[in-house]
């Protein structure tokens, strides 16, 4: 078998002649469980900051799941002193004053876990410099005057005493900037306390700036004491509690573009003397989905007694319209909800006058909802998941009907409570209809997921004759069906699939369930064939390589037989869309799950396919606990991965990704973990080390947005150039192509693959696939590859073409159906046009 491989791969490319192409498909799915489609969180790029001893940095970290999940969030390596404080919106503020003994530079790694599904994680790395006073640099509060807190950018502050809290001096095209004299940027307080915070600002070319602040909390002011100082005068009533963020800017009297700006939080924790009734919850008591619709009524505490007028930020008397009075909330009370519970209120904005007020809200919880009544109130419906346990605080706010300056704002708090006995339902989610030929045996993996983290019952209601329904021992279960012909479902454009109902119920209580139902379309096998030869008969004639990118467990795909046979019929290269990925191959250190990529080998070598390994090196799809290691093992740890796969596949992988999309895109060095511990060298390194333990076989350096001009091309052609001088084992370049149909710069395209040739470079067109920026664009998208595939054709150097996956079904572009065969299985324009490229 080895033998075939190597020799079919001898054959394509010891012919130096025009090119040698493969076509690849690829495999969508993600990298976790394969029947339960969850994204990982992430949160946005977190800068670098330089700060100077004896000064406080700060910043925001926000994690967000699209999946609605709110994930967990915690900061790895801090130095010590330094904290990381819940805003219980999500987000958490990391603080820190370095001293003048922590002087240089401090790595800290931010992590974010997905909240059902630990394994997936996104980190990213910050780095603080920490520099002597004077070193200090022109600081962030230049021209940061938007009042956006996002507060990502290191924003340098101070909290002690009335000292400056932008920083050091800092002088702007010989223009001292304004600083902001502040005694903390942090206040707690009881609501119904007096508050004076003392602000003012200074400038040290002698004008004095205008001092301006943003988003005051309703009834708060900001006067002028007569002395250069200014204080924020604020009595917050009884509802006004949570969070409150103000934002003071300084302007230079002299120049309005030369701006400081701070962040002041205000923190209101309840009146000590208050009603002991003041959690008086409104909770449905019935558990799973009922939801009874309980209007708080009565509200002890809070809004009855209190002057409607003080709950205005304009007070009635400093408004023109003194008839015109303040909306108000009517009854809305805090909450107490325990997990497993549903809590549903109306939220009920009123106005005096008689008018409909408008209303938002702010700082709704993740996967709640706040439905229009459509009769000027909402109902706010909230499940919290067992990740929501704590309080929080959400803010409304009416709007008056006639003068929207007058606004009344309301806080209110919302207390998760874990009282144990709390049970979710099940879901069976993440399964495809499946489409397959008579004849074919059907694989349905079914996994259903409790938020409670059990294992819940599984059956199947309805199965199709002759089918069984096999335990995998851990948690799944497979439905396995042979099909034959009296089965077959589609004819022509019509189809009425098989249905199969499974069912899923809660280990604890049976009253739980979720039901699931599975369509299968069967097809007559000759309606899936194509006319003309196969892509790599015509491939292999003019000495080129054609393939695709394999899916995760492709082997047990429902599917399988129809996606196996397509994939061995029409490619002869291979990569593996994620069984090679670090996160999957080696998910703790020196724990290797092999079997993936080990059963994509075999087929390779039955199918004389070529086995192209796809990434060793990878700044992404790392597990946790590479993205944590201790840089001093970087190294270490990265040949330990490169043995443990360059050496297991010495013999069925002709070709590796060594190191994958190294660069930004100005083309600067992407700043990985792996850049963070060995700086650049590590490049050069894992291709050494790679070429130690495999002497045959061909080493690619892969990046996407490369294949036309640009700083980014710019970037990777230095990059090779140098380690090309420096004698690195570098042999080939390998363009990701992740198109669009819109895409036309193909002259572009082939003297940009031309200079990399002449740097004496294979090039593989490594992950081409054509996202249509609309429907209905399959014969551009046709034209799109086959303009690629010409390129390729003409330029010698191009080894091989591989598409990022085969079938528009299990593409990880899936919205955009960017590949050569639908969903369905039939072959596309994009398909027939690629037979024209390479019969030309
Ligand atoms: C993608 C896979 O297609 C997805 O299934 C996975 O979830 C994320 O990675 N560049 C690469 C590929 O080098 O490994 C990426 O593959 C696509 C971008």
């Amino acid at each position: 078998m080895v033998l075939k491989i190597v020799f079919l791969f001898g054959k394509l490319f010891d012919s130096r002649r025009s090119s040698q192409l493969l076509i690849g498909i690829a495999s969508l799915q993600l990298l976790t469980t394969a029947a339960f489609a969850n994204t990982p969180p992430s949160f946005g790029l977190l800068e670098n900051v330089t700060v100077a001893a004896g000064e406080v940095v700060e910043f925001s970290v926000k994690s967000t799941d699209i999946d609605g999940h709110v994930p967990g969030l915690f900061v790895d390596s801090a130095p010590a002193g330094s904290e990381f404080n819940d805003n219980r919106d999500g987000s958490r503020t990391f603080r820190w004053r370095p001293n003048a003994s922590d002087i240089g530079q401090h790595r800290m790694l931010f992590v974010t876990v997905d909240a059902l599904d630990a394994s997936l994680r996104f980190s990213q790395s910050v780095f603080i410099d920490v520099v002597a006073a004077e070193q200090a640099p022109v600081n962030s509060g230049v021209g940061n005057n938007s009042g956006n807190s996002s507060a990502n950018a290191g924003n340098v502050v101070s909290d002690s005493g009335l000292q400056v809290v932008t920083g050091e001096l800092v002088r702007v095209d010989g223009n001292y900037l304004p600083r902001i004299n502040l005694a903390s940027t942090v206040v707690n307080a009881p609501a119904d306390q007096a508050l004076d915070v003392i602000v003012s600002a200074t400038d040290s070319d002698g004008p004095i700036p205008a001092l301006v602040v943003h988003s005051l909390p309703s009834g708060a002011s900001f006067n002028d004491n007569g002395d250069g100082t200014r204080s924020i005068d604020w009595t917050p009533l009884p509802w006004q509690l949570g969070q409150f963020r103000i934002v003071i800017v300084a302007k230079d009297a002299l120049r309005d573009d030369h701006r400081v700006q701070t962040e002041l939080t205000i923190n209101i924790t309840e009146a000590q003397i208050n009603s002991p009734q003041a959690n008086n919850a409104v909770v449905p008591t019935a558990v799973p989905t009922a939801v009874p619709t309980s209007i708080p009524t009565a509200a002890p505490n809070l809004v009855q007694n209190a002057p409607i007028e003080q709950q205005s930020t304009q007070p009635a008397a400093s408004n023109n319209d003194s008839s015109n009075r303040p909306p108000f909330f009517d009854g809305l009370t805090n909450q107490v909800v325990a997990l497993g519970q549903t809590i549903q209120f109306v939220v009920a904005p009123r106005d005096p006058d008689g008018d409909v007020p408008g209303m938002f809200a702010d700082r709704l919880p993740n996967r709640s909802s706040f439905k229009d009544n459509f009769d000027g109130t909402r109902t706010l419906t909230w499940r919290p998941f067992p990740v929501d346990e704590g309080d929080y605080w959400i803010t409304f706010t009416a709007v008056d009907a006639r003068d929207d300056s007058i606004r009344t704002h309301q806080s209110i708090r919302i207390t998760v409570e874990n009282r144990g006995g709390f049970n979710f339902e099940p879901v069976i989610n993440g399964i495809n209809n499946p489409v397959i030929r008579a004849g074919d045996l059907l694989r349905q993996k079914v996994q259903p997921v409790d938020p409670d983290g059990e294992v819940p019952h599984l059956s199947v209601i309805n199965p199709p004759e002759g089918a069984t329904f096999a335990d995998n021992g851990d948690g799944t279960r497979t439905l396995f069906w042979q099909t034959d012909s009296s089965d077959i479902t589609e004819f022509g454009d019509s189809d009425s699939p098989h249905t199969v109902d499974f069912l899923a119920v809660d280990v604890r209580d049976a009253s739980l369930r979720d039901d699931h139902r599975l369509s299968i379309s069967v097809v007559e096998p000759s309606t899936r064939n194509r006319t003309g030869e196969r892509l790599r008969v015509l491939a292999e004639r003019r000495g080129l390589l054609i393939g695709y990118a394999a899916m995760l467990e492709s082997f047990s795909l429902a599917d399988a037989d129809i996606y196996l046979d397509i994939a061995a019929e029409e490619f002869n290269i291979v990569s593996p869309e994620n069984s090679h990925k670090w996160g999957w191959i080696q998910p703790q250190r020196g724990l290797f799950r092999f079997e993936d990529a080990d059963a994509l080998a075999d087929f390779a070598i039955d199918k004389g396919m070529v086995l192209h390994g796809h990434p060793l090196i990878w700044y992404t799809q790392l597990p946790g606990w590479v993205l944590s290691m201790d840089l001093a093992e970087a190294e270490t740890i990265m040949y330990e991965h490169i043995d443990a796969l360059v050496s297991r596949y010495r013999d069925k992988v002709a070709l590796w990704d060594v190191v994958n999309e190294a660069l930004e895109e100005d083309g600067t060095y992407r700043n990985s973990v792996w850049f963070q511990a060995m700086g650049r060298d590590y490049i050069s390194k894992a291709f050494v080390r790679a070429r130690e333990r495999d002497s045959d076989s061909i080493l690619v350096y892969n990046d996407y947005d490369v294949a036309w001009t640009g700083p980014k091309s710019d970037g990777m052609y230095r990059l090779l150039q140098s380690e090309l001088d420096k004698g690195t084992p570098i042999d080939a370049v390998g363009f990701q192509m992740h198109l669009w149909t819109d895409f036309n710069d193909f002259g572009d395209v082939r003297d940009n693959l031309q200079r990399f040739a002449n740097l004496g470079l294979d090039i593989y067109i490594t992950e081409l696939d054509v996202a249509m920026t609309a429907r209905g664009q399959e014969e551009r998208q046709a034209q799109v590859y086959e303009n690629v595939v010409r390129i390729c054709l003409e330029q010698p150097a191009c080894k091989a073409i591989q598409s990022w996956g085969f079938t528009d079904r299990y593409s990880w572009r899936y919205n955009y159906r960017p590949l050569l065969f639908t969903e369905r299985y039939h072959a596309k324009p994009a398909y027939y046009a690629l037979q024209r490229a390479l019969s030309r």
